[in-house]
């Protein structure tokens, strides 16, 4: 029996390819391991959002070609070998097949072509089925936590994002499978769902199968209904899309307890300058708006962002306008970038010109402003009882029990295993920088 060492890079879309990568690749006779160094083949499952990314497949590759005493075949799979392809042979020598986003359901025939000596496989082909996976037997990331990929890809062009181009173009999934899968995944016990995509709220469904019975402005408002409707414990939505995030979406977790209280709305600069630059498709106020009604309902829903610092052309007086807006919005959390220019996208031509040493700088300052909020949150919620989903034991202390409240903050609390998978009420008794520490009750 072959075994298959995966790595896994990059975002949650990324972490669902390789659930799914693994659990084919288990039915078709392969065995997973997590040890590399007595594994015959090694995927890499990679991503191109920033240079820093890119990098780390080529010091991985040469770290297995080095090290690895088994001398396995190298796959790479993910975003850099979409959108590299077979340059990656010549890059990397020790590269043996190349498969693209849209062909990891075809892993298996290339690993054995690959096999048969027909090295420098590439597969970059559309798929061949619209997401023709059967979660039943999928091999996750957690036994309680599941994602459900709900639309793939990214129509948005933002000027300095390569996903469009790793990605291709926005395609949903119906109404009807999500559904069926959501089910499933209820009665093998998973408690919290996760419905990913680039841009959830742009969900476009070809046909209303599934949605139908439900009512809502935007199909993804009427999804959001109708994943309430399944009954599973939890569900949680990631990332949503500024331009198309309306009231319709609050209302529907307004309405439905299990739809959890996070919304992850990335607005990346607080400048309108930098804003049109990025062609993001919306304004400062236009965000705000959007916020507002997000802080208004009486779910207490807490807001997280991405932001970018030294975008091209980014003044001091920008970046004041980012630190404004993070004050504004009070965010519960936020991931902050530096800029990074990608080959292919607008942004690369234009003239990089924060300079790195000015990057750091503003990165380090906006970090402190996100904190402060930031930490402003978690002492909010110190006193109060939360709900917990137990989804492992922490990886510090053994009789401590680790997971995420409906508002998505890592709760620790002193527990032993046989509250794994149940929703705790932790009563949180200390707020530490970024996560909570509680007593179950
Ligand atoms: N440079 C820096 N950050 C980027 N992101 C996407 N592309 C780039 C880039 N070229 C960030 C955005 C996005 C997140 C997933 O990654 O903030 O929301
Ligand atoms: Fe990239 Fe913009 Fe699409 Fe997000 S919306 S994946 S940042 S192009």
């Amino acid at each position: 029996m072959k075994k298959v060492y995966l790595e896994t890079f990059g975002c949650q879309m990324n972490v669902s390819d390789s659930e799914r990568v693994a659990t084919l690749l288990e039915s078709k006779g392969f065995e997973m391991t997590s040890e590399e160094d007595s594994a015959d083949v090694v995927l890499l499952n990679t991503c191109s959002v920033r240079e820093k990314a890119e990098h780390k497949l080529y010091t991985r590759v040469g770290q297995i070609q080095n090290f690895n005493e088994s001398n396995p075949l190298i796959g790479v799979m993910g975003c850099v070998a979409q959108l590299e392809g077979e340059t990656l042979f010549e890059r990397n020598k020790g590269i043996d097949f190349v498969i693209g986003t849209k062909a990891v359901g075809r892993i298996d025939t290339a690993i054995e072509k690959a096999y048969q000596g027909k090295k420098k496989v590439l597969d970059l082909n559309n798929r061949e089925f619209d997401y023709d996976w059967s979660t039943s037997e999928t091999q996750r990331h957690s036994k309680y936590v599941a994602f459900v990929p709900i639309i793939e890809g990214c129509n948005k062009f933002c000027t300095y994002c390569i996903v469009p181009f790793s990605r291709g173009r926005e395609k949903s999934l119906v109404a009807s499978e999500i559904i069926r899968q959501v089910l499933e995944l209820r009665r093998q016990g998973v408690k919290e769902i996760h419905l990913i995509g680039q841009n959830v709220n742009s969900y476009r469904p070809r046909n209303d199968s599934g949605l139908e019975k439900f009512k809502g402005a935007t199909p993804f408002s009427k999804l959001l209904r109708a994943v309430a409707a399944t009954d599973i414990e939890r569900i949680k939505f990631t990332t949503s899309f500024p331009r198309d995030f309306h009231q319709d979406i609050v209302d529907a977790i307004d309405e439905n307890q299990n739809l959890c209280n996070w919304v992850h709305l990335p607005v990346q600069s607080g400048s309108d300058k930098v804003l049109k630059a990025m062609r993001r498709g919306h304004t400062i106020e236009n965000y705000k708006r959007r916020i507002d009604k997000i802080k208004s309902s009486d779910r207490n829903i807490s807001l997280t962002t991405d932001l970018i610092v030294g975008f091209p052309s980014e003044t001091l007086e920008d970046f004041k306008e980012t630190k404004d807006l993070a004050k504004y919005c009070q965010f519960d959390s936020a991931y902050i970038f530096k800029y990074s220019q990608r080959p292919g996208t607008p942004a690369a031509e234009m003239k990089d010109d924060v300079t790195k040493e000015e990057k750091r700088e503003r990165f380090l300052d906006l970090e402190n402003v996100v904190r402060k909020s930031q930490k402003k949150s978690l002492k909010l919620k110190v006193g109060k009882t939360l709900e917990v989903l137990a989804e492992k034991v922490s990886n510090k202390k053994p009789n401590q029990l680790s997971g995420h409240s409906t508002c998505q903050t890592v709760v620790n609390f002193d527990a032993n295993k046989s509250n794994l998978g149940d929703i705790c009420k932790v009563q949180i008794q200390e707020a530490k920088a970024n996560t909570l520490l509680g007593k179950l009750l």
